[in-house]
């Protein structure tokens, strides 16, 4: 089985700071702990209502981050010719409504209209050299239309799967493997996340065909209480277990 990366969303740590205008707490400050916990890379994302992430952190952490940066946008903005600018190891295209709490479901790739807008930012993307994901839903038809943008990954959504529990979370678990074996077989890197915690990541973090994991509430959340290198630890521990 491969390593499982984990790249840790560091959005939370920005989000109490805009809750005060202030310039506490820093999210580079908070990259560094994240690396020392034994993350394999920080993702922002970088919303086109500014809510958390601005653009001068996004700055910062692409000069002083020690491993790689996942930036998280939507396929039509600005944000993208900021991207292409700074560059980041890897991009995420992602779905991006103003009034969502969260991001709630993958790319919307079943129409011609849907799938030229996503190419078009993809293609962007990939001109700059930069590493291209596409976050969608665990569906055969999104898997297949990822591939045939030619993207070098895909993020499959566990939303759907951390909001269920019992024989639904099974269905679910399972829907994913079968969104990951098929992803593979059609030669694309599989990521997953979104809602992902303590108690739910482990039989995610066990499905061979993944090689990287997204995760970022549950992650800042406990750090409150624990610090985040102690929190960013327990999760790679755990990681580490599923993968044994
Ligand atoms: N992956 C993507 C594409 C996301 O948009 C988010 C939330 O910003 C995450 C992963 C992390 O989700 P969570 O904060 O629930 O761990």
């Amino acid at each position: 089985m491969s390593e499982m990366r984990l790249f840790v969303n560091i959005d939370h740590v920005a989000t109490v700071r805009q809750a005060r205008r202030a310039d506490e707490p820093d999210p580079v400050r908070a990259a560094v702990l994240v690396e020392l916990g034994g993350a394999d890379g920080i993702t922002v994302h970088l919303r086109e209502d500014r809510r958390h992430i601005q653009d001068r952190d996004v700055r910062l952490l692409a000069e002083t981050i020690r491993t790689p940066m996942n930036l998280e946008l939507a396929a039509s903005s600005e944000i993208l010719e900021l991207t292409c600018a700074l560059k980041p190891m890897q991009a995420t295209l992602v779905p991006e409504k103003r009034e969502e709490v969260t991001t709630e479901g993958g790319l919307a790739l079943s129409t011609d209209a849907q799938r030229s807008s996503t190419a078009e930012a993809v293609r962007r993307l990939i001109d700059a050299g930069v590493r291209t994901s596409l976050f969608i839903d665990p569906e055969e038809d999104a898997v297949r239309a990822s591939a045939d943008l030619g993207v070098d990954a895909i993020e499959l959504h566990t939303g759907e799967y951390a909001n269920t529990s019992g024989a639904d979370r099974k269905g679910q678990l399972a829907r994913l493997v079968r969104a990951a074996e098929l992803g593979r077989a059609v030669g694309l890197d599989v990521h997953a996340g979104h809602g992902l915690t303590y108690e739910n990541v482990w039989p995610i973090a066990a499905i061979p065909e993944l090689e990287e994991l997204n995760i970022g509430h549950s992650i800042v959340a406990r750090a409150l209480f624990t610090g985040l290198e102690a929190a960013v630890r327990e999760m790679t521990e755990i990681i580490r277990r599923a993968r044994a």
